[in-house]
């Protein structure tokens, strides 16, 4: 009896953290991956371009550290398999929301993992985030896209 109440309770919760994607990632929900989108640049018309594919501008080894999602019914030998995810909204979503169940942590040291770290983690890759935004122009002017992005 105790057993199944704390069974339901787990599956309770699990449910309800759950995000569109899946997989919780705290933090990690809608209007964060708009902002992250936005910060990519978020076309949704862009191809690929000097090996970055998609609206969130998704490079193949990060499509890789992210566990090779695919669209539905695609699988990641698939030739374009990359290409095609990453270029599809949804999929692409799915990319980001992998990359940071690998590396997601908190980058900054305010003692929370939220959008402001994926941020940073999406600038300075994942092995190292920690890097100040403002060091660089590149940076600083992703700062600035996400300030725009927490005013909306
Ligand atoms: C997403 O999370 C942030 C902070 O964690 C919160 O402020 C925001 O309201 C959330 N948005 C949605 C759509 O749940
Ligand atoms: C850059 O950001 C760090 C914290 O992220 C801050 O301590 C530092 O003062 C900032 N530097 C400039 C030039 O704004």
């Amino acid at each position: 009896m105790y057993t199944r109440a704390l069974l339901v309770l787990f599956v309770t919760v699990f449910l309800f953290m759950e995000n569109v994607t899946g997989i919780y990632i705290p933090n990690l929900n809608e209007t964060c991956l708009r902002c992250l989108c936005h910060v990519a640049g978020c076309d949704l018309a862009h191809s690929c371009t000097g090996g970055y594919c998609g609206p969130f501008y998704i490079s193949r080894i990060y499509w890789v550290d992210a566990g090779k999602p695919t669209l539905v019914d695609d699988t990641p030998e698939r030739k374009e398999a990359y290409e095609d995810c990453a270029r599809d909204y949804d999929c692409s979503q799915h990319i980001v929301v992998g990359y940071m169940a690998k590396f997601g942590k908190d980058c900054n040291g305010d003692g929370v993992t939220d959008c402001f770290d994926y941020m940073m983690i999406n600038h300075n890759g994942g092995w190292s985030c920690s890097a100040p935004l403002n060091s660089t122009i590149e940076g600083q002017r992703r700062l600035e896209l996400f300030e725009q992005c927490r005013l909306q």
